[in-house]
């Protein structure tokens, strides 16, 4: 049987650990040729493998995407080694909360430069392809899938910064779905609550305690739950636009 994707090719940034990585591995089952970045060389060059290994293809472009330049390269990179782009996932992120008050502004602006800028810069230069893509593709359509989060959608006492860029992200999403959506390319967005990842190992072990304390003794989702929703979205008709899909735990109330 045809697999969804095949003869696509998709970008998914973040994807050296947690919901990137899997989301590349269901992207590539569902016959997708994918680009992998991040900025650890040895993690996607792993993944690339294993996909491989499944029967798929893979390529990596290790990037730290929170300089232009290297948001650029990644995006005409895998235009230029693979012909086009029909898929971006924008998944590269990073939580490191604490109070507003006296807080280590060098945290804000790594937050602000990866959740934030990162995910504007690889969408701006790759705007061009995916229209493209949509035009041209048998499928008729394109899609950006930005990974925001609960967080997008409820500040939280502690969180106001992570807050801050994924609330932007949720309203970027938003108005660039409204620019693009009548070419038949389609914004989506997601908000996940609790996964289990990496994302919360790079808090201060004090922090991550007041972070992760509301979480206990509940069962938190695995980055599968989260792909397998991001190869939902990429895989209806091209009628069908899933705008936005916020999921919890269900033992998450708050
Ligand atoms: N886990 C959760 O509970 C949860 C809930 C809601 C939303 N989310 C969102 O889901 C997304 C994925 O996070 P995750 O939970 O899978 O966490 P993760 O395992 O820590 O993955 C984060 C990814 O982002 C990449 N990244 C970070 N800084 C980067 C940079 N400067 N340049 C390039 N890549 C960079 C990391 O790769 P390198 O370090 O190799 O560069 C890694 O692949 C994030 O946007 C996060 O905010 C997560």
């Amino acid at each position: 049987m045809k697999k969804h994707l095949e003869g696509t090719v998709a970008l998914v940034t973040g994807a050296s650990s947690g919901i990137g990585e899997e989301t590349a591995r269901q992207l590539a089952a569902e016959g997708a040729i994918v680009a992998i970045t991040a900025r650890r060389r040895e993690r996607l060059e792993k993944l690339a493998a294993e996909i491989r290994d499944a029967g798929g293809s893979a390529m990596v472009i290790p990037a730290d995407i929170t300089r232009q330049d290297q948001a650029i390269q990644v995006v005409e990179q895998t235009v230029e080694k693979l012909g086009r782009l029909d898929t971006l996932v924008n998944n590269a992120g990073l939580m490191l909360n604490g109070m507003i008050f006296n807080a280590p502004t060098d945290e804000w602006d790594r937050m602000v430069d990866i959740n934030l800028k990162a995910l504007l810069y690889t969408t701006h230069a790759a705007l061009p392809h995916l229209l493209q893509a949509a035009e041209n593709s048998p499928r008729q359509v394109a899609d950006i899938v930005n990974i925001s989060s609960v967080a997008g959608r409820r500040a939280r006492l502690g969180a106001g910064v992570y807050n801050a860029t994924k609330f932007g992200v949720v309203a970027f999403t938003e108005a660039l779905r409204q620019e693009v959506t009548a070419k038949h390319l389609r914004v989506s967005v997601v908000e996940p609550g609790a996964v289990r990842t990496e994302l919360d190992s790079h808090m201060k072990p004090e922090i991550r305690a007041i972070t992760m304390k509301p979480f206990e003794g509940i069962t938190v989702l695995e980055s599968e739950d989260i792909a397998e929703i991001v190869v939902f979205i990429v895989t209806r008709s091209w009628r069908s636009a899933i705008n936005e899909v916020l999921v919890r735990p269900t033992e998450q109330s708050f």
